[in-house]
């Protein structure tokens, strides 16, 4: 049955976020630790409370199903975090908080691109309650993503004045650490 292959991929996609909203629960209290601006760890903070709620309606998704959540890793947010950490260590100050942004916003269009492809396959599965269910964490990822682009405004153009005007309290870029090319 051509249903029953797609159903095995939408349960398998729903892993893979599983996975990737799990590892945003352990991060994000490091990012809003790691942020310097008071409105961005506040951002952070939220969103840790929102994507617990992320995790309940996978969860619910899956007593559904009959299907148990676990059993997969989430590379691509794995990858993400990394990255995520390197900016974290790499920069301080109002860069560090740039840095952080560029960090979650990549974050954020991950999420959206997973919710977007299991909507589909649950619109196609006729799955209409976990369709509202995905739909509601998919509004989240948007609103979070809208919310850090507002931050940036204001975090960018003061990490382009710290660069121009005090040296003293802003670390040279001597903390360039050997990088690999890319
Ligand atoms: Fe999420």
């Amino acid at each position: 049955m051509a249903d029953e292959g797609l159903k095995e991929l939408y349960i398998e996609e729903l892993k893979d976020l599983y996975s990737a909203e799990n590892q945003l629960v352990k991060v994000l209290p490091k990012m809003a630790k790691a942020a310097t601006s008071e409105d961005l760890r506040a951002g952070f903070e939220e969103h840790l409370e929102q994507t617990k709620g992320h995790v309940q309606r996978l969860e619910s998704i899956f007593e559904q199903l009959g299907e148990s959540p676990k059993g997969k890793k989430c590379k691509g947010m794995e990858g993400l975090i990394e990255e995520g950490s390197e900016a974290i260590e790499e920069h301080e100050g109002a860069v560090r908080d740039a840095a952080i942004i560029g960090a979650a916003q990549r974050v954020e269009h991950y999420e959206m691109a997973g919710y977007g492809t299991v909507i589909a396959f649950a619109e196609e599965l006729g799955e209409s309650k976990h369709v509202s269910l995905l739909n509601e964490t998919l509004e989240e990822e948007k609103e979070t993503d809208e919310k850090l682009t507002g931050l940036a405004a204001d975090i960018n153009a003061q990490a382009n004045q710290g660069e121009e005007a005090g040296e003293e309290d802003t670390a040279p870029p001597a903390k360039k650490k050997s990088r690999n090319a890319a």
